[in-house]
Order: structure tokens, then C-alpha cells, then sequence
């Protein structure tokens, strides 16, 4: 349970199928990919001279349709196809037996679904394994342990549907994402082989603080929910869902959220992946891309190249002195969508300070007060390619969290400091920059030249039924 969504190419659209079909002479197209079309196009610019506005208008508009961003999928085989959509809730063998919101429910108000459990009441030893299995808590601080962590992740976790792409969280990232402020070893739950005590299976909880609409609460966000290749499907997950959820009831809570793209019962909200490219040619060369009808690779770097310096007076890397004004900057911020987290001080250290290779933070002071008006970050996710002669990774960054001057309420202020983002992201060599539709960043996608995923990624609370929330009412980002 983790935000492992990611991009699929729009290719459901008649002009989609038209450019496959009309491309497809000879060339292997592979399910979910079109071919590279090469050559000159009736569209593109003479003597290779800047599109003019109106030409990267209608660029963008069929790219909109059939964008290039295509593979990274939030399921992890074609077995997983079937998962993305419900199905009735008695067919949920685990999660039916869950506190959780069922498939068919309509929900008239928000609230816990059970009370809390009085602490005599939670069962006080771990549940049962299959034979041969033992728990085994991970020392995330130990890099031996870290390393393992790491390896089992780089090699089983999530995958895209023709596996030429897994997600591969470094150990540096692993440590960062599992050492909040009150994290718990506890939380940090591993599988075992016994009898060479080779890891297997990984669930994690932290803590965090989560507002929806007007109530707030303490919680654990779920994630790296992970089952070794080679044993799945032997209902595994649900006793590691099962554990987590007692330890951290045994700390006296009795909520979470978290996120898959794989439909349970029952989302709160569905978002989808956006994706924009800032190497186009070595997202092409690994397959992540393709390079539509009416497009040549050089007409996709033009479109998608950047200026070399960002727009936002004084923009500049956080420092650990912008903790409190940044703290209040995006608490404020979040207090405008209706499911959101709220930040301490100490949490917006260790999430939003930079922390090399993992997470870039900046912020942009106001000219005349020097106070700071505008922050973003955004975190270092790559994927591994698998099978590629040309590289090993995609190297996609996050967009995190942000918070822009006014709250937002000039969209192309915003706009441009999201500009600067992808400018920086670029620089420190990210070769694709990735967000989701929530906050309010539906005001720039298009204005940026982000292409649409087709993968969802639905939000998931446990034990918290909750009216349906809109993609921009969602402010929780999850790594
Ligand atoms: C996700 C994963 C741990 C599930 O393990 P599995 O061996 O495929 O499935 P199991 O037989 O152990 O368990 C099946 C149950 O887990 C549920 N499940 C599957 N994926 C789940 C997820 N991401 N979150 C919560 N529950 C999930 C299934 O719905 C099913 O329950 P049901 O009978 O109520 O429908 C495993 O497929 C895996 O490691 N995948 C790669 C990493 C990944 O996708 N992690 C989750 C990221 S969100």
C-alpha cells in the first residue's frame, strides 16, 4: 500500500488507435505502445524554426490524447489488470472482513467504522506465519538491514504491466521515508525465510497527523506493503495487513491511510498520474515513451526543453532557519483541501529539509520583507529499466508537497513557480517529472506540458468511512 501508480500511455482515444493503426506497418508494437514514427510530418515547422504558439498548441493537444508518457503502471503483472476494477465486496475474501467502507455502501456521514479497542482487548502476539516463515523486525538505521530492505524492494516491488520498469527506491530514501518524527521499529515489519533467513515480505506504518474536512487526527500512513516474486498469491498480504494493524493498535491507533492501484474497498478519492517530460530521448530509447504520429524526436525535444534559469526572485534551496515560516506556509496551505496533513515543526524538518539524492526543497522570500512567500520539493523515485542495452534507470522525480504565494489564488503565479520546479528537477537530471491531479495542480498541468497517465491511484483510509472527495480535494502526497 503505497503510491506505486504510475503512467500509462492514453491510447483509448479513436485518434489514438488511428496513429497505432497507421503506424503499426511492419513495426512490432508491443501492447500499450506505439511505434516510433519517423520522418519529416505534414505539421512540423519548415526549416526546423521554433513552433509557433498556435503549432505547440495543437502539439499539446494530441499529445494530450496520446501522450508519449506510457508504462510505469501501478500493478505488478497482468494478473493485477483484473484488480484495478471493484468487484462485489464477498469476493474481497481478506478485505471483506475488514473495517473498511464496502464496495456498495453509500456513505452519509464520515466517522470511525469500529470504536477503539480497549488494549486488553488487541491480541498481544504476532499473528501466525506459514511454516518455514518467521516475523523479523527491520533496524532501518542499521544499513546492513537497510540494504536488505532495499534489495528486496529494487527486485519485487511494483512493477509496470509488461515489467520493463520496477520502482527502485534507494536505501537513502528508505531511511528518510521510514524515520519520521515518532517512528517505530515496531512498525517496520519484515518476513523472514528461517531457514536462511532471507527476507521475503515487508509492511511498514509511520505516523502521521491527517484532517479530514473538519476533524483531525494522529494515524499511520501504510506503505511498501511488498511479497516476494516467488510467493505470491499465498495470502501473504493479508497477514502482514493484519500485523501492522495490531502493533500499531497496540500504540492506541486505529486508523490509516494509505494508497494502491489496485482497487479495495472502497477509495475516497481516485487520482491520476501526470507526467512531464524533461528527457525525451532517453525516455523513447527505454521504451517509457514513444514518440507519437505527427512527432519526430527532435520536434519532442524542442517542445519540452527549458529555459536554464528559473523565474521566481531570490528562489533558493530551504535551510533549516525556513522551518517555521515554511511550517506555517503549507499548514495554511493545506487548510484549503478538505483531506490534508497537518505538519509540527519537527515533521516539516525531516520531510521537507533537503536531504541529498532524496528530497529538494526551496523556498522564495518577498523581495522588500524578506519573508518567505512560496515553497515547493519535490523527492527521487527512480525506476529500473529492465532489459534495456542503453540504460538501468529513468531517474522521474516526485513533485511533494508546496505551497504557493496567496494560496494559490493566482493560477499563473503558480504556475510558474511549478515552471522553476521542473526547471531544477531538470538540472539536478531528472529525465521525467511526475504528479498527480490533487492539490491544485490541475491549473498547470496543461500550461506545463504535462501528459495524462492512464493508471489511478486511489487513496484508501482504514477504520474512517468518509464521503467521496474530489482529486483537488485531496492535499495528502504519499511517497
Ligand atoms: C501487493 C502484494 C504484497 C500482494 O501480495 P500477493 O501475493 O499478490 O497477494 P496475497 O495472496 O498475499 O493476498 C491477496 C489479498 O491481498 C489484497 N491486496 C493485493 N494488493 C494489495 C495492496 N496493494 N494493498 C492491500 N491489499 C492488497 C488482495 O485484494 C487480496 O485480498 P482480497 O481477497 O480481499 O481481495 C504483492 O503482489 C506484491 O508484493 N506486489 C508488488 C509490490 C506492490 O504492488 N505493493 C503494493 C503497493 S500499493
Amino acid at each position: 500500500m503505497s503510491t506505486e501508480s504510475k503512467l500509462q500511455p492514453a491510447v483509448d482515444t479513436a485518434e489514438a488507435d488511428a496513429a497505432v493503426a497507421a503506424s503499426a506497418n511492419g513495426s512490432s508494437s508491443k501492447k500499450g505502445k506505439t511505434p516510433v514514427v519517423a520522418g519529416a510530418d505534414a505539421d512540423d515547422p519548415p526549416g526546423g524554426r521554433p513552433a509557433t504558439a498556435k503549432e505547440v498548441e495543437d502539439i499539446m493537444r494530441k499529445l494530450g490524447k496520446m501522450d508519449i508518457m506510457q508504462h510505469l503502471n501501478q500493478s505488478n503483472g497482468n494478473d493485477q489488470k483484473s484488480r484495478k476494477n471493484p468487484k462485489d465486496m464477498d469476493k474481497y475474501k481478506f478485505w471483506q472482513t475488514q473495517p473498511v467502507t464496502r464496495v456498495d455502501e453509500k456513505v452519509e456521514s464520515n466517522g470511525p467504522i469500529e470504536v477503539d479497542k480497549a488494549i486488553e482487548d488487541i491480541r498481544q502476539t504476532p499473528y501466525a506465519l506459514p511454516k518455514d516463515f518467521q516475523w523479523s523486525l527491520i533496524d532501518i538505521e542499521d544499513d546492513k538491514e537497510a540494504k536488505e530492505l532495499y534489495e528486496l524492494l529494487s527486485l519485487n516491488y511494483v512493477e509496470d504491466d509488461d515489467a520493463m520498469f520496477r520502482f527502485d527506491y534507494s536505501a537513502a530514501f528508505l531511511k528518510w521515508a521510514l524515520q519520521p518524527p515518532g517512528w517505530k521499529k515496531a512498525w517496520h515489519i519484515g518476513v523472514r525465510v528461517t531457514s536462511n533467513n532471507k527476507l521475503v515480505g515487508f509492511i511498514s506504518g509511520i505516523p502521521a497527523g491527517l484532517r479530514v474536512r473538519s476533524h483531525q487526527q494522529q494515524l499511520v500512513e501504510i506503505n511498501f506493503l511488498c511479497v516476494h516474486k516467488k510467493l505470491r498469491a499465498k495470502r501473504l498480504a493479508p497477514v502482514l495487513i493484519k500485523e501492522v494493524t495490531r502493533r500499531v493498535n497496540l500504540e492506541g491507533i486505529f486508523q490509516a491511510a494509505y494508497t494502491a492501484g489496485v482497487y479495495l474497498p472502497t477509495p475516497v478519492a481516485t487520482c491520476r498520474y501526470y507526467h512531464r517530460s524533461l528527457n525525451p530521448k532517453k525516455l523513447v530509447e527505454t521504451g517509457f515513451s514513444y514518440v507519437p504520429r505527427n512527432m519526430t524526436i527532435a520536434r519532442m525535444i524542442r517542445l519540452y526543453k527549458l529555459p536554464e534559469t528559473t523565474f521566481t526572485p531570490g528562489l533558493r534551496p530551504m535551510q533549516p532557519e525556513d522551518v517555521p515560516q515554511v511550517t506555517a506556509l503549507l499548514n495554511d496551505y493545506m487548510k484549503t483541501f478538505p483531506m490534508a496533513p497537518f505538519f509540527s515543526e519537527s515533521e516539516v524538518r525531516h520531510w521537507l529539509l533537503p536531504v541529498p539524492t532524496v528530497v529538494f526543497s526551496y523556498v522564495a522570500p518577498d523581495a522588500k520583507t524578506g519573508k518567505i512567500t512560496d515553497f515547493f520539493s519535490f523527492y527521487s523515485l527512480p525506476s529500473r529499466v529492465i532489459g534495456n542495452a542503453l540504460h538501468t534507470h529513468i531517474n522521474a522525480a516526485y513533485l511533494f508537497y508546496y505551497a504557493p504565494k496567496g494560496l494559490g489564488d493566482d493560477k499563473e503565479h503558480t504556475q510558474k513557480l511549478l515552471k522553476d520546479a521542473l526547471i531544477l528537477a531538470r538540472k539536478e537530471k531528472f529525465d521525467v517529472f511526475n504528479c498527480l491531479d490533487l492539490l491544485q495542480n490541475q491549473g498547470f498541468l496543461d500550461e506545463l506540458k504535462f501528459g495524462r497517465g492512464d493508471g489511478n491511484l486511489h487513496y484508501y483510509l482504514y477504520n474512517y468511512r468518509c464521503q467521496q472527495l474530489k482529486p483537488e480535494e485531496v492535499g495528502l502526497v504519499l511517497l
